[in-house]
């Protein structure tokens, strides 16, 4: 007699290299463009990128107390983040061990157990199966400690922000963020009490396009005076004409601004060195923001209120974590591939955590700029760029503004990091030589 229910041991599996001459598609200047309009790439992206490095999954805060979750993605794997009743954090396979229907549906709540819709099995909000409707059906031996909810082996968080991977050979969360968490310590480190938090929902949008693209706009100096025209000459008309307001009025290079290209495939566009030493006077029009400041300046007087003020400002800083996360002012943004010409984007707004309330209030005023007067902007850019690429004979996408700068002036050689004007594409080109090396590699995979 066999055994009436194998449990589905931990295996390790080897996504294998993808064979493409990369040499070839990803060159020092330029970028084939099958690698965006390719509909066979994208599941070895979903698979070798998303789940064989560290994936962002969610933030902490989002897991407020015992027994909340949120249903996020891994790639395309459905996952569900819960933190059970000791704190711990879970990335449980949004999966029943049973037949495979999925056993959440919400997209966050609290709860202690899932129960699957299909035949009611049920599990504790740490994985474990604890409910079998009538399981004297499997025999005496059915054990259903060996049943529960396959997860994500590898969670770890930086600074709140929680990430997963399948592959036991990843080097920790700090070390494959590396210098990049220069950027999200300073993005934390505006809040009095060191912490960020992401209570208050997101705005979601679709396009019609390849994930990437998103990555290739966003440490890009380069379009935003004309792409984003319109809310340019808002913030220059709001700062007084020529006095202020204009990083991207002139040739951004040659102002303060500068961009970074890290390594593992990060990048950052940092406007704030342009803005001004006021950050708080570089900020769009809020309208209704008089009141907040007025009460501000009624209990901390002006210096205080001003210094107060400063950790409100929304623009200024784009930090792009490969493969996932951009950091964009006071706010997350999620990528999210659907399949290959469709990709989600969910914006997070985000408040500090000790800041006076007017503070926050101004930051929720604020996380409704960009994403409503230049988001927009982008999404047309990334569907235009997906039409042109439907002109499949002409094959290349460009990227080498700035590869005549030599190593020498650009390249740190013990950190790896290069520091250039913000107009390069450095940036883009460091995103596609980790993305090249990653699908051109063996990945290791292990599901718990
Ligand atoms: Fe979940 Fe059957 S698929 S109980």
């Amino acid at each position: 007699m066999s055994a009436p229910c194998k449990a589905e041991a931990a295996r390790v599996t080897l996504a294998p290299r993808v064979d493409r001459d990369w040499a070839y598609l990803v060159q020092p200047d330029r970028i084939h463009q099958s690698l965006y309009t390719d509909p066979a790439l994208f599941p070895h992206e979903m698979t070798k990128l998303f789940g064989g490095l560290w994936t962002y999954l969610c933030h902490e805060s989002e897991l407020p107390a015992a027994n909340a979750f949120k249903r996020v993605r891994l790639g395309l794997r459905p996952v569900v983040m819960t933190r059970d009743k000791s704190g711990a954090i879970h990335g449980l396979f949004n999966r029943c061990a049973h037949r495979a229907a999925t056993i959440c549906q919400d997209d966050t709540g609290a709860t202690a157990r899932f129960t699957c819709p299909y035949h009611g099995w049920t599990y504790a909000n740490d994985g474990r199966l604890i409910g079998v409707p009538f399981d004297d059906g499997y025999g005496d031996a059915f054990d259903k400690s060996l049943h529960g909810l396959r997860r994500i082996p590898r969670i770890e968080a930086y600074r709140g922000f929680v990430f997963g991977t399948l592959n036991p050979d990843m080097p920790s969360l700090a070390d494959h963020l590396g210098a990049a968490t220069e950027l999200i310590d300073e993005f934390i480190g505006r809040a009095p009490g060191g912490e960020i938090v992401l209570g208050a929902g997101s705005f979601r949008g679709v396009f019609g396009g390849n994930w990437k693209l998103v990555f290739d706009n966003a440490a890009d100096g380069y379009h935003p005076a004309f792409s984003h025209r319109s809310i340019m000459d808002m913030t220059r008309i709001r700062n007084g004409g020529d006095k202020g307001g204009r990083h991207f009025a002139t040739n951004p290079d040659n102002s303060p601004m500068y961009c970074k290209a890290y390594p593992n495939g990060h990048g950052l566009l940092h406007q704030r060195p342009g803005m001004g030493n006021s950050l708080w006077d570089r900020v769009r029009p809020t309208p209704g923001s008089e009141a907040q400041v007025a009460s501000l300046v009624a209990r901390l007087g002006e210096d205080g209120a001003r210094a107060a003020l400063e950790g409100v400002p929304g623009g200024g800083i784009n930090l792009n974590i490969f493969p996932n996360l951009l950091l964009i002012g006071n706010q997350v943004q999620v990528v999210e591939p659907l399949v290959h010409d469709r990709t989600q984007l969910s914006w997070y707004a985000t408040t500090l955590k000790g800041a006076e309330p007017e503070v926050n209030q101004l930051r929720m005023r604020v996380a409704e700029d960009f994403p409503i007067l230049g988001e927009t902007d982008d999404l047309e850019m990334f569907e235009r760029c997906w039409e042109g690429m439907r002109a499949e004979e002409a094959e290349w996408v460009m990227c080498g503004r700035g590869s005549h700068r030599a190593d020498a002036d650009t390249l740190d050689p013990v950190t790896g990091v290069r520091t250039v004007p913000p107009t390069d594409e450095a940036p883009m080109r460091n995103f596609y030589r980790h993305y090249a090396d990653t699908l051109s590699r063996e990945t290791k995979l292990v599901v718990a």
